[in-house]
């Protein structure tokens, strides 16, 4: 039998670890830490993503603020009020949610937070000294995997690591941390679109993370017996019998490949929710002054 990775009960648990340090900080005198956000237009899922990184925040003790502005706003303004909240000492760390109209370049946008209050770990210095092994924001979707394979007591040094994707958010920086000795230590293969043998590659997998949004991709053929699989993947698909519409699905084939593993998320309650945690713990430790 498999263990189910549950995201949903470790985020939790970290969001209540956070909120009793917060109220540490406060009881020797300190202030909540502030966490802000801009919001640009009113995209679904960002709009979805925003309040949910608002309420994470309530639950953490945070002090928080919304920003909106309307899908029309210039890229001059916004740089405008990213500067402002740069400079504001009573801000600890910001965000800008993404995407952004298409007026708007996201890299400018990314390259003009302070990479000290960077809580997304987005900007090129985050990125880079992530690479190189220095004191950083890292950012929340591979934060959060480490931190499920840290807390389940997966044993990542010396494994085989293959990761299916190369995006900026997650497959890239994930493939860093896992190789680095002070995080994954393990051996690690990137796949994407163009690789040859990508079933084999993933065969070999004693941790595969797959991270390329195509739902049902990983079958249980491309996955070795007993190993440890994690699933980014969350799109949307339609579903009549729901509410909104929708039901989020996995990269992975989850019925299937379930069987074969030591341990796997589920998708929803898997790494989604440690996204938004990882970020309030990026938060917290922008509050203490430490990134
Ligand atoms: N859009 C989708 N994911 C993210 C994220 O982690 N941060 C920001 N700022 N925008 C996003």
């Amino acid at each position: 039998m498999y263990t189910l990775i549950d995201g949903k009960a470790t985020a939790a648990q970290i969001k209540a670890e956070i909120r009793e340090e917060v109220e540490k900080m406060v009881a020797s005198g300190q202030r909540r830490p502030h966490l802000a956000a801009i919001l640009v237009g009113h995209d679904g899922g960002s709009e979805t993503y925003v309040h949910n990184k608002v309420l994470a925040c309530e639950a953490c003790g945070f002090t928080s603020t919304l920003i909106r502005y309307e899908d029309n706003i210039t890229e001059a303004e916004l740089l405008q009020k990213i500067d402002e909240l740069n400079h504001d000492d009573d801000i600890d760390g910001f965000i800008v949610q993404l995407p952004l109209p298409k007026h708007i370049n996201e890299q400018t946008v990314t390259e003009a937070i302070h990479p000290g209050k960077d809580v997304d770990g987005f900007h090129p210095t985050n990125v880079g000294r992530m690479a190189i092994g220095l004191p950083c924001f890292i950012s929340a979707t591979p934060l959060g995997i480490l931190t499920l394979l840290q807390r389940y007591g997966i044993a990542t040094s010396g494994k085989k690591c293959v990761i299916l994707g190369r995006s900026n958010i997650v497959g890239k920086p994930m493939a860093q941390l896992m190789m680095q000795k002070q995080y994954g230590d393990s051996t690690v293969t990137v796949c994407h679109s163009r690789s040859a043998n990508l079933k084999e590659e993933c065969r070999q997998a004693d941790i595969l993370i797959a991270a390329i949004g195509r739902p049902g991709f990983v079958t249980a053929d491309m996955v070795k017996e007993g190993a440890t699989v994690i699933d980014v993947g969350t799109t949307r698909v339609p579903d009549a019998s729901r509410k909104s519409g929708f039901r989020l699905s996995g990269d992975v084939c989850f019925q299937e490949v379930a069987p074969k593993c030591a341990a796997i998320t589920p998708v929803p309650g898997g790494v989604g929710p440690m996204t938004i945690c990882m970020l309030m713990l990026n938060t917290l430790k922008a509050g203490q002054g430490c990134e």
